[in-house]
């Protein structure tokens, strides 16, 4: 039978053989040993129950505090193998957890989207709405109702991508046929902005791509002029470019609108060549295209125009060629950023 004096060598045994375990498996091998079910101490405490009365308190009360010692010895052991493991592990890794981590370069706005929401904001200031079209439209409104005689070149497939296999159905090649949608769905007064992206057959280079951006505008009211149209383009031309911007207007043709204009801006570029620059395509809405959404000719007059946002980006940055816009190299973008 054990005795109260057996408890203190057991207990020093245990804590000696939990002192030397110097991995995880010589401490549960320990742990097994000294606490485990079959373990001296643990048969003590088991045989509490046959001892004299009188010994029943002192032992286990002594054999409870021993194995309590020893749980709390194998504890505080397996915390600090642990920790060893860890620590050889990361003394093996080379890799430097102080360094700072790679940084997340913040993305930015692409500069053809800063010069729409230019635009957008010079026109809202104004009282202008942006309006939607398709880019991918229909015959009646990327001509036909934009007065675009048949037989005309832009309609022909070597200008405009068609779609096969859907009669007359293109990639849109302006912005123009927004105009049409704006005004069938809305009557006048009405005063719409509508950037968007165009499509035409032209061979990628410096100054061309067959995809590039437009915002076209249309304002339809009693009593609008070609002196409102000259008005709110040169108030656009010098909110863009500078209250000291030199322009011009001259005449050209649209089939949609008539009178029709160019707006020309001079430009010095970066090798301080003085240049004059169109900007856009402008003109007092033709009344035959009233006709077409059931306007009334008679009570409402109206402008249009159209400019192209690549070609205001390059202007404005000097940019050099048109490829640069589209590629995403973002050692170009990051310059805008
Ligand atoms: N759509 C023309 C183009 O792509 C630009 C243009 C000219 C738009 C005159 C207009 C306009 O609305 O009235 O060259």
């Amino acid at each position: 039978m054990a005795t109260l004096d057996d408890i203190a060598p057991l207990r020093d045994q245990a804590l000696a053989a939990v002192d030397a375990a110097d991995t995880l498996d010589a401490l549960e091998a320990a742990r097994v040993a000294h606490v485990g079910r079959k373990s001296p101490l643990a048969e003590i405490l088991s045989g509490i129950g046959r001892l004299e009365p009188a010994e029943r308190g002192p032992v286990g009360k002594t054999a409870n505090e021993a194995r309590k010692a020893v749980e709390a010895a194998l504890t505080a052991r397996k915390d600090a193998l642990e920790a060893d493991a860890m620590g050889a592990a990361l003394a093996a890794d080379d890799t430097d957890i102080t360094l700072p981590g790679d940084p997340h370069p913040a993305g930015a706005v692409h500069l053809l989207t800063q010069v729409r929401w230019e635009l957008e904001d010079i026109f809202l200031a104004m009282g202008y709405r942006i309006a939607d079209g398709p880019e991918v439209e229909d015959e009646y409104h990327n001509f036909t109702a934009l007065n675009v005689a048949e037989g005309h070149p832009a309609r022909s497939p070597s200008d405009t991508f068609y779609v096969r296999g859907r009669d007359g159905v293109a990639l849109r090649p302006q912005t123009s046929p927004v105009q049409i949608r704006a005004m069938e769905e809305a009557r006048p007064p009405l005063y719409v902005i509508s950037p968007g992206v165009v499509y035409r057959r032209d061979d990628v280079d410096a100054t061309h791509s067959p995809m590039f951006h437009q915002l076209e505008g249309l304002a339809v009211d009693e009593g609008l002029s070609l002196a409102h149209l000259k008005g709110t383009l040169v108030h656009v031309a010098r909110e863009l470019l500078g209250d000291d911007v030199e322009y011009a207007l001259r005449p050209h043709f649209f089939p949609f609108t008539e009178p029709s204009v160019e707006l020309y801006v001079r430009w010095v570029d970066k090798r301080g060549r003085s240049l004059w620059l169109e900007l856009l395509g402008a003109g007092m809405v033709d009344p035959d295209v009233f006709g077409f959404v059931g306007y009334d000719a008679e009570r409402y007059t109206g402008f249009a125009f159209g400019m192209g946002l690549d070609r205001i980006a390059m202007v404005r940055h000097g940019l050099p060629d048109l490829r640069l816009l589209l590629e995403g190299d973002v050692r170009f973008l990051e310059q805008f950023a």
